[in-house]
């Protein structure tokens, strides 16, 4: 949602600040704003629009002096982006600054009590009453205002405040938004993620919701709610340092379509073991799991999709019915927990709210719940019964590649491991399985080698209006993928149709040149696809086919035609996939738009 930097210590703050906003910026980009204790006062530069206007205006943090700061890359949800509402926000005196990533959900009523004190607004954020509320709260002790404030807030916050008072120090709060901080020789930072501050430090404390933090060059001092010392013990980061950079590619999302084979191969890899499915993490006995009655699994946006695969490949192989369901769906609909049910939430970052909020509610209810997460550490991960990690990597780009396919290939292995379990397919099938499993990151290298076939077509196609993507079974789950990508990163009106359904309405809309992209993977269902083609084309759509090399007849229904290799057809969404996603790269960068950084989108969906 937003990003948030602060650093104290031997060096320039500002230079690293801006340094860890830029690793940042798939947070939010619509402005950014930095503030420096100069050695006399708390000196702010704010800029709307990316973070290269702040970069430029400030000449690299040079015209800031100071050796502790804090800074912010927005992403706006109460007031529109302008250079008045990028944080940091202070009070009137200019002697507290404020950074937060979260919604004050009763900004209004505090808004309202603190302007019948006195207190004048200049902004249109929720933010602001923060930095009103620490002047209202504050006798001298920082820790004791931050206690008060959040004491009274309701919603979600990673803050990071400055107190002219205490110069030399950053103190830092979080609840239901992300925060870590970083300790080394040199300095200390605090980060909403961990790419802001990989190139300085591998020593990270992850705060948990509540807690408070002081840093000083002498000092990291932790405390509870409450204002009680709390000890915490740190982590090493063990992450490849370059993993969160280009590395040569023009575009993080071009890297990271790259980097699936390697992506997959480290999540299933561990995983098998002596030709058996091993899932240690799992939280699970092999009798609880025979006796699962149903799973439930909740996620939002391109993880949803990953469930709805999920949903086909569970119940073809481990037949136990599954429920899908969108997490801001869910959450508000009063679920029902069945005795024996299994609630599995999938989320990239492990801080979607409406994720959280569902895990919470399943937890409240007693209910199991599994994550499949990719950041180590995040909210979902750490509140969860039980946790499949995702060994994607950092994921940088806004929309989901590398997660997403991890995500498959995650509910493919409990698939198999409920399937073997509960008797439901035999050691052959499953044999058979497994081989298919180790095969496909080398199927989607050789799918990777033939792109710029997808980037032909994709030329062909930058002016289109609307592009409707159809399927049927795990084809179509794998269109609500292709469809989402697309329209995401290229801003063309796309649609997913289960193929079956266009005739019962959206057919109308079918007309000259109409795009379809059909996908048609699934042997048993090609036939019941091709009838819908043939529909389609009849009303004088133009269709892509994406199919596998049996069946070469789609030549004879399709206007272009795009082979997959065969693997099992309930993996086939792992292969399919790739054709899709470059596809839309290769129309988001035809109309030279901003691959990595859609329009109005962040990476991380940490409020409603
Ligand atoms: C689309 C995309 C989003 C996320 C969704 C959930 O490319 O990335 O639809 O999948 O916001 O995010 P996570 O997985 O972090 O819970």
């Amino acid at each position: 949602m937003c990003g948030i930097a602060g650093y104290i210590g031997k060096e320039p703050a500002a230079p690293i600040i801006l340094d860890g906003l830029s690793k940042l910026e798939y947070r939010g980009y619509d402005s950014a704003g930095i503030a420096v204790f100069d050695g006399e006062s708390i000196h702010m530069e704010k800029a709307m629009g990316r973070l290269r206007v702040l970069d430029e205006m400030t000449r690299h943090g040079a015209l800031l002096p100071g050796f502790c700061g804090i800074g912010h890359t927005r992403w706006a949800t109460h007031g529109c982006p302008s250079d008045t509402n990028a944080h940091p926000h202070m009070n009137a005196e200019n002697t507290i600054a404020v950074v937060h990533n979260g919604i004050i959900e009763n900004y209004g009523k505090l808004k309202r009590r603190l302007e019948q004190k006195g207190y004048r607004f200049a902004s249109e954020t929720d933010t602001e009453v923060l930095a009103h509320m620490l002047t209202e709260y504050y006798r001298g002790d920082p820790v004791e205002a931050i206690e008060k404030v959040m004491h009274r807030v309701e919603g979600s916050y990673a803050l990071g405040i400055m107190f002219l008072d205490h110069p030399h120090h950053i103190y830092a709060a979080r609840k239901d938004s992300p925060l870590i901080v970083g300790t080394d020789d040199t300095g200390k930072f605090i980060a909403s993620d961990v790419p802001a501050i990989l190139q300085y430090t591998r020593t990270v404390y992850y705060m948990e919701n509540e807690e408070i933090v002081c840093l000083s060059n002498e000092h990291t001092r932790f405390f509870n709610i409450d204002g009680e010392s709390i000890e915490k013990t740190p982590a090493t980061i063990d992450w490849d340092i370059h993993a969160a950079e280009k590395g040569g590619y023009e575009h993080f999302m071009l890297k990271e379509i790259h980097e699936q084979p390697k992506a997959i191969r480290d999540t299933i890899s561990p995983r098998i073991r002596e030709d058996d499915i091993v899932l240690e993490e799992l939280g699970l006995s092999d009798d609880a799991i025979r006796a699962l009655q149903k799973i439930t699994i909740v996620a939002c946006g391109s993880a949803y999709h990953t469930g709805v695969t999920g949903k086909y490949v569970l119940e073809e192989l481990a037949r136990i019915p599954v429920e899908v369901d969108l997490a801001s769906e869910f959450r508000y609909r009063n679920p029902l927990y069945a005795p024996g049910s299994l609630l599995i939430i999938v989320s990239q970052s492990g801080e979607t709210a409406d994720s959280l909020a569902a895990l919470r509610d399943a937890k409240a209810h007693n209910c199991h719940v599994l994550s499949i997460v990719n950041v180590v550490g995040s909210s979902i991960a750490r509140e969860s019964d039980a946790v499949l990690y995702t060994w994607a990597g950092p994921e940088i780009s806004v929309a989901t590649t590398k997660a997403y396919s991890c995500q498959l290939t995650v509910f493919y292995l409990l698939a198999m491991k409920f399937a073997r379990l509960r008797g439901t397919i035999t050691p052959r099938r499953f044999q058979t399985l497994l081989d298919a499993l180790r095969l496909l990151p080398d199927q989607i290298e050789g799918l990777l080698s033939q792109k710029e076939k997808i980037q032909f077509f994709a030329n062909h196609y930058l002016a289109t209006e609307h592009i409707f993507f159809m399927g049927r079974g795990i084809d179509y789950a794998l269109c609500l993928e292709g469809s989402l990508k697309l329209k995401e990163i290229s801003y063309i009106h796309s649609e997913a149709y289960a193929a079956g359904e266009l005739k019962h309405g959206t057919i109308s809309l079918m007309e000259e040149g109409t795009l379809v992209v059909a996908v048609a993977t699934q042997d048993a269902l090609y036939p019941k696809t091709v009838s819908n083609i043939v529909e389609v084309k009849t009303r004088g759509a133009f269709v892509m086919g994406l199919t596998t090399l049996p069946h070469r007849d789609m030549e004879n229904h399709a206007d272009y035609v795009l082979y997959v290799p065969q693997t099992e057809n309930c993996f086939m969404g792992s292969l399919s996939i790739i054709p899709l996603q470059l596809f839309a790269y290769y129309v988001s960068l035809g109309r030279g738009l901003d691959v990595d950084k859609p329009r109005n989108l962040a990476k991380s969906v940490t409020v409603e």
